[in-house]
């Protein structure tokens, strides 16, 4: 299965008349059925990362570049834990309550798996700051409906097109093997917030839905800028691919808005960083 399918799997019009939570429970079945194990992950039979080729120095340059690509994946993971678990205990429903005690279990299986790889290529590096201050955000907006809408609907959809930059990047390593592992992840975590936010907002006041487009409005600036930052070890490559960052974050963020606006949210005071 993947991402795009995971994502897709909205319930039918007619099994949403069922049960308002049917879109939910799917995404529940989708997460067990898509479960893996740290494990299964070929780490004898891959190297961690690509071979570097060339002069010891380029080689060690090389390394860090990958390091800090990991690093990056791994302070979003750690993240990741701690927004699910709040997610967990905020959900009022037992079915997302269901769902969301998979989507713990996921991020914390992305955290091991970084952590191990990481430690196979000299440990942890720096941190983005725009990710600390986006974890901020995300873990003390005041309600459930913006962290979905925050976390689930923006930041797992917006996370999965770089998962696939990645992966193409590093074929044949255990690095490109995780990458497609947690985009179809991830394609989960979207897809059930999508379902999720659209059962919150069927009794959310307009003041609450304007609070969202409010949220957005303060999270766009600094996901752009977490979407362009580079470390020192990779500030060098981070010249070149600006242009074709920015372009790609563009149409990430306009992907983004098009959703909002497709949860019956009014995105026309939406401003996009750009
Ligand atoms: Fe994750
Ligand atoms: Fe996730």
């Amino acid at each position: 299965m993947s991402a795009e399918q995971a994502a897709r799997a909205e319930p039918e019009p007619e099994q949403e008349q069922e049960s308002r939570h049917a879109g939910v429970l799917r995404f529940y079945d989708l997460a067990k059925r898509a479960e893996w194990q740290v494990r299964d992950v070929p780490w004898s039979e891959l190297p961690p990362i690509p071979e570097g080729k060339g002069s010891p120095q380029r080689q060690a340059r090389r390394r860090d570049v990958w390091r800090s690509v990991i690093m990056q994946q791994l302070q979003a993971d750690v993240f990741a834990c701690e927004m699910s678990a709040q997610l967990l205990n905020a959900a009022p429903d037992p079915e997302a309550k269901l769902y969301y005690s998979t989507m713990v279990q996921d991020e914390s299986r992305h955290t091991e798996a970084w952590l191990k790889l990481i430690g196979q290529v000299g440990g942890e590096g720096e941190r983005d700051p725009h990710l600390d201050n986006l974890a901020h955000m995300f873990l003390e907006a005041d309600t459930l409906e913006e962290k979905v809408f925050l976390m689930q609907v923006f930041f797992e959809r917006l996370i999965i097109p770089r998962f696939r930059l990645i992966a193409r990047s590093s074929r044949g390593t255990v690095l490109e093997d995780l990458c497609n592992r947690l985009a179809v992840d991830d394609g989960i975590h979207h897809g059930a917030g999508m379902a999720y936010e659209r059962v919150l907002l069927e009794d959310a006041t307009p003041k609450v839905k304007g609070e969202l487009v409010d949220a957005a409005n303060r999270m766009l600036p600094e996901f752009a800028a977490h979407a362009l930052w580079r470390p020192q070890a990779r500030q060098f490559i981070g010249n070149l691919m600006e242009a074709r960052d920015r372009e790609r974050l563009k149409t990430e963020l306009e992907h983004g808005v098009r959703l909002a606006g497709s949860l019956g949210l009014d995105v026309s005071s939406v401003e996009l960083p750009y």
